[in-house]
């Protein structure tokens, strides 16, 4: 029959993988697919109540926090804008420099503005601290903070994250938007790599 395609023809036109090539380098997962979706729904809806009746500005910062924005902005039912914002603080080493570059700034002006930045991670801390003095002087109505992930015990600066969906050890970890010189990012989880993933680049 015309345009109707039978299964099996289908079946054998996708070719699929039988072991995921992603997942070749990962020791084990951390955090699961499912744990991160329960998560972001439930910040969702404390950021909806929280934001009830303001205007929001979500803010993400990019490369890391692409996808945990585009999740969670899906379970805050208010109206909101995006904006992103790039910078650079490890290139491909796992340990931070210190060193912020702005590489994208933003396109909207954050004067009177609710703004919500997400972040992928919050490490030693040092990026969120220099973006949030950046962000303030541009004299935004409210600036708040909502990480996906925060590793314990060692911001080497004081930081006040409002919203913070998993505390975690202080590991290396890629996936759902982290990466390790620029790969994993696309990874539905939060693992741990391999200790000779690091060496092979
Ligand atoms: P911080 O300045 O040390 O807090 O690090 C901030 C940035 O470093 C994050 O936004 C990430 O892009 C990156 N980063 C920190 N820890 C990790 C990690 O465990 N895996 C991947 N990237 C990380
Ligand atoms: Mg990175």
């Amino acid at each position: 029959m015309e345009g109707r395609v039978a299964l099996s023809e289908l079946e054998s036109a996708v070719h699929v993988p039988s072991v995921d090539a992603r997942e070749r380098d990962i020791e084990r997962v951390l955090i699961t697919e499912q744990q991160i979706k329960d998560k972001l729904r439930e910040l969702g809806e404390q950021i909806t109540r929280d934001y009830e009746g303001r205007e929001l500005l979500l803010l993400g910062v990019l490369k890391g926090a692409f996808v945990t924005m585009a999740d969670l902005s899906r379970h805050i039912r208010i109206p909101l804008e995006v904006d992103f914002m790039a910078v650079a603080s490890y290139g491909a080493a796992t340990k931070t420099s210190g060193v912020v570059r702005i590489l994208k700034d933003l396109d909207h002006d954050l004067e009177g503005r609710h703004v919500l930045l997400i972040e992928d991670i919050v490490d030693s801390g040092l990026t969120l601290n220099y973006l949030l003095k950046n962000l303030r002087g541009r004299r935004p109505a409210s600036l708040d903070v909502c990480a996906l992930l925060k590793k314990t015990g060692i911001q080497r600066v004081h930081l006040d994250v409002k919203y913070v969906g998993f505390e975690i050890p202080p590991d290396f970890v890629v996936g759902y938007g982290l990466d390790f010189a620029e790969r994993f990012r696309n990874l539905p989880y939060v693992g741990l790599l391999k200790p000779e993933a690091y060496t092979d680049v």
